[in-house]
């Protein structure tokens, strides 16, 4: 049995601060350590295994299926055309090309930090912290911004009943009002779930994920009786370039599969589970965007989607004649994206609670409630955020900032799962990447492309992003880390592993 992965009273950070900074970028969380910190939570109180492979599912399809799917249509056909569903495929092997190898690491390193814990057991401090950064891109920025879009739908909602918001509550200032009221309420009640308990959060999500699947299937029902077959000719319009183009667009509604890696320290049968229900989500996520986007071209020209904000809504309503499907959509649309902001602010606060136990961001962030077995102060500080940002900030610009954190973060999950094949070869693993070297190493390569296939402007706000996070470690991570207040050799050794 390993000893609590305590700081002993004889190291200090002060000891730490002569440690070369070289030296202490490229230091390394043992796998061990982490099966150690995910028992016991360093004594900050435990989460709690209440999650079955069901509701692993739900939550990483809680956090996939939302906006993307529901908006995206209007602004990547006129980009790639007929060929839309190629793009939606192209992003899904990118994604899948991902997916496995977080398979791999989640059922080997089953604890709550996902990418970020993957990184520290391989790649070093420097790039975990690198890597939890880019995560709060993909988990609590896009929650902010997705929480906008929500917004969006309950206002267009409230105002079908005649009882639309002064613009002054319905917006953000740099959207033309004051304060976004809808996305302040939808954050603060996913928070309130949140911090009452996981268990009760999945089965709120899971039900939620319901809806926002039957709708998606209602519409491809729908469009096929309209589906004409000659709306796909011709195919690319716009060249393959387009088609590419357009697949680093829609990659944004395939982020969040990973969302159930976040709950290694809640599931009930991690090793086991995590991997299974990654691997389900994506195949489901991606079969129903296929699906979406085959019935959307076949029901109408692909030049028409230029015209349309909500394309699935407007396709539905126009073939049916029925005024209601408006509204149905609408409140589905809510539905679905309440889902994903939970789901997204459910995996940042158990990455930072990792962050938070590890001394790289402030220890509160991993502190759990006895009562509730959730990290009550973590949740209510990354929701207050999340918060004031959804209903402040015009976040719409930053789904591409989004997507480039989350390539970044999916790329190293491959580095880390070629790390550890090298130096440990014979640890057990419940998962095993497929047609190793090639899958990481494609994978790598789908998300590098994929990046840079994103616009300047996207780069400029992802540069500035991580300098800011630089600015933070070399102030705070570097100065706290609890695994910096400790000899690498005396913390190996006090561990006895
Ligand atoms: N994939 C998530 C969505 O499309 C972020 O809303």
């Amino acid at each position: 049995m390993h000893q609590g992965f305590q700081v002993s009273s004889r190291s200090t950070p002060e000891q730490y601060g002569h440690t070369p900074l070289g030296k202490q970028l490229r230091r390394r969380k043992s796998i061990e350590a982490m099966a150690n910190d995910a028992a016991n939570n360093a004594g900050l109180g435990s989460l709690k295994r209440s999650l079955g492979v069901t509701q692993l599912v739900m939550i990483s399809v809680g956090a996939t299926l939302g906006t993307g799917i529901l908006v995206i249509l209007g602004s990547a056909v006129p980009v790639a055309g007929p060929a839309i569903w190629i793009a939606f495929v192209l992003a899904g092997i990118t994604a899948l090309l991902s997916a496995v190898s977080y398979a791999e690491m989640a059922g080997m390193v089953p604890v709550s930090g996902s990418s970020y814990s993957y990184s520290y057991a391989t790649l070093g401090e420097g790039m975990a912290w690198i890597c939890g950064w880019c995560l709060v891109l993909e988990y609590a920025v896009s929650a902010a911004a997705v929480a906008v879009g929500a917004g969006a739908y309950v206002n267009q909602t409230l105002e079908i009943f005649g009882l639309a918001l002064p613009q002054a509550l319905a917006a953000g200032p740099g959207d033309g009002g004051i304060i976004n009221l809808s996305a302040l309420i939808v954050v603060i009640l996913a928070t309130l779930l949140l911090v009452r308990g996981a268990r009760e959060s999945a089965l709120a999500n899971t039900a939620m994920v319901i809806v926002k699947i039957a709708i998606l299937i209602f519409f491809v029902v729908v469009a096929f009786t309209a589906f004409n077959a000659g709306n796909f000719a011709p195919l690319l319009p716009m060249g393959a370039a387009g088609v590419t183009g357009a697949a680093s667009m829609v990659f944004f509604s395939y982020i969040g599969f990973d969302a159930a890696s976040t709950a290694g320290e809640e599931a009930k049968n991690p090793q086991k589970d995590l991997p299974r229900a990654i691997m389900i989500a994506m195949v489901l996520v991606t079969t129903i965007y296929v699906l979406v986007a085959v019935a959307a071209i076949g029901a109408r020209e692909w030049d028409w989607f230029a015209n349309s904000e909500a394309a699935l809504v407007q396709i539905v309503s126009e073939i049916t004649g029925q005024k209601w499907m408006v509204l149905a959509f609408a409140l589905a649309s809510v539905i679905a994206i309440v889902s994903v902001v939970l789901t997204t602010l459910y995996g940042q606060t158990r990455i930072l609670l990792s962050m938070g136990r590890d001394g790289l961001i402030p220890r509160f962030f991993a502190k759990v409630s006895p009562k509730t077995h959730t990290p009550v102060i973590g949740t209510y500080v990354t929701g207050g955020a999340v918060a004031i940002a959804a209903s402040l900030i015009p976040l719409g610009q930053l789904a591409e900032a989004t997507s480039i954190g989350t390539l970044f973060a999916f790329s190293l999950v491959g580095v880390s799962v070629m790390y550890l094949r090298k130096t440990q070869p014979d640890t057990p693993r419940t998962f095993r990447v497929p047609l190793y070297p090639a899958t990481p190493i494609l994978g790598i390569a789908a998300c590098l492309f994929l990046m840079f296939n994103l616009a300047g402007i996207t780069w400029v706000v992802f540069g500035i992003w991580m300098a800011v996070g630089a600015g933070i470690y070399l102030g705070f991570g570097r100065r706290n880390s609890r695994l910096g207040a400790l000899d690498a050799k005396a913390y190996e050794a006090e561990l006895n592993l």
